[in-house]
């Protein structure tokens, strides 16, 4: 017999005693969210969940049915599950305390409820990212604020996404690795696929939206460039590339076969830190990266040791294979 999402998490408390019940039950719960989003997205214009709203998030996207309906389906199956102590999302501009009515937990979720927004009506692929921190040990007792999620990636205590794509997938970590789960619709159950992934050192294969080229920082410039020129150029191959407009297709295409992602800050003002946001994008992708042997950065910092200063705050983000993503560090020191 396969292993299910819960006897995994059962035995990552028994056999390793790197997850407290709370958490495992926490992690049962965003992923029996994720089941319902999954529903969601695959009925489409059967039950009318596809098109925008006309409402606009803190970050001025206009927000499609779905961003709205998969935030309110993560709220409402965490916040009376008890092992929460507050959520936070790409769309809401404040955090999300739990009500009185609900038991606390110490722990903080922060998510982006549907990744790649713009796929959505075209039928392509969307995810959900999420993110879990320890409330701050001083936070005990008192209402929770922004102040308490802003902590480096380094102390998420687990993280994962959730595809749906062809197959919907459910990417784990909790610190040992990363795991992926299928969803079985006639079980209902989260099968595991795949253990203890690992990306390539090396890749032929790039992401980035080309589009973007003449706003880019000269190192960025530079790395596409030697790319671009193939088996003539400087690194001496042909390189392939691929974009998906979803973090979590390209990052999941990146964790299943190498590859770098890229989306950095340019010279626009609206991308000046980057696009992406960095407590529900950045860190949860960051710590499966790393997780999986890869490198995560900024261009030049690891991401995991970001200090944040905004629930919503952006940044620049180089991931994948290692030896690619230290070729475009390398250029950031030599050309800044
Ligand atoms: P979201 O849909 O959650 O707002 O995130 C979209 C992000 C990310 O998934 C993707 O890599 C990037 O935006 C695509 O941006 P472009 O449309 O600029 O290529
Ligand atoms: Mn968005
Ligand atoms: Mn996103
Ligand atoms: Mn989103």
């Amino acid at each position: 017999m396969r292993t299910t999402l819960s006897q995994f998490l059962i035995e990552q408390q028994r056999k390793e005693g790197v997850i407290p019940p709370e958490l495992r039950l926490l992690i049962e719960i965003v992923a029996r969210a994720c089941k319902v989003i999954a529903h969601n997205v695959n009925k489409g214009a059967i039950s009318g969940t596809l098109g925008s709203l006309g409402t606009e998030n803190v970050q001025g996207e206009v927000q499609k049915k779905l961003d709205v309906i998969a935030n309110e389906i993560l709220i409402q199956t965490n916040e009376w599950g008890g092992h929460l102590a507050a959520l936070a999302s790409e769309e809401m501009e404040a955090i999300h305390p739990i009500p009185n009515r609900y038991p606390k937990g110490e722990y903080l979720l922060v998510y982006d409820p549907i990744d790649g927004s713009s796929n959505i009506d075209v039928n392509g692929c969307v995810g959900t990212i999420f993110s879990v921190l320890k409330a701050p040990a001083d936070s005990t007792g008192r209402e929770m604020q922004e102040k308490d999620f802003l902590q480096a990636g380094s102390r998420q205590v687990a993280a994962g996404y959730t595809i749906y794509g062809p197959q919907t997938l459910l990417i784990l970590t909790v610190g040992t690795g990363v795991y992926v789960f299928a969803l079985d619709r006639e079980l209902g159950s989260w099968i595991m696929v795949e253990e203890k992934l690992t990306i390539p050192e090396d890749t032929n294969e790039f992401s980035i939206n080309m589009s973007n080229q003449r706003h880019w920082h000269a190192p960025v410039a530079k790395y596409i460039d030697e790319c671009l020129a193939g088996r003539e150029g400087p690194r001496g191959r042909d390189f392939n590339m691929r974009w998906c407009a979803s973090m979590v297709a390209d990052v999941h295409r990146i964790l299943t076969r190498g590859g770098i992602f890229m989306y950095p800050a340019d010279r626009r003002e609206k991308v000046k830190s980057g696009k992406l946001r960095l407590m529900y994008e950045a860190n949860p992708m960051a710590f499966i990266i790393e997780q999986a042997g890869g490198v995560a950065t900024d261009g030049t910092n690891r991401i995991l040791e970001i200090a944040p200063v905004g629930l919503h705050q952006r940044t620049g983000v180089v991931l994948g294979s290692r030896n690619e993503v230290e070729r475009v560090r390398d250029l950031h020191r030599e050309l800044v």
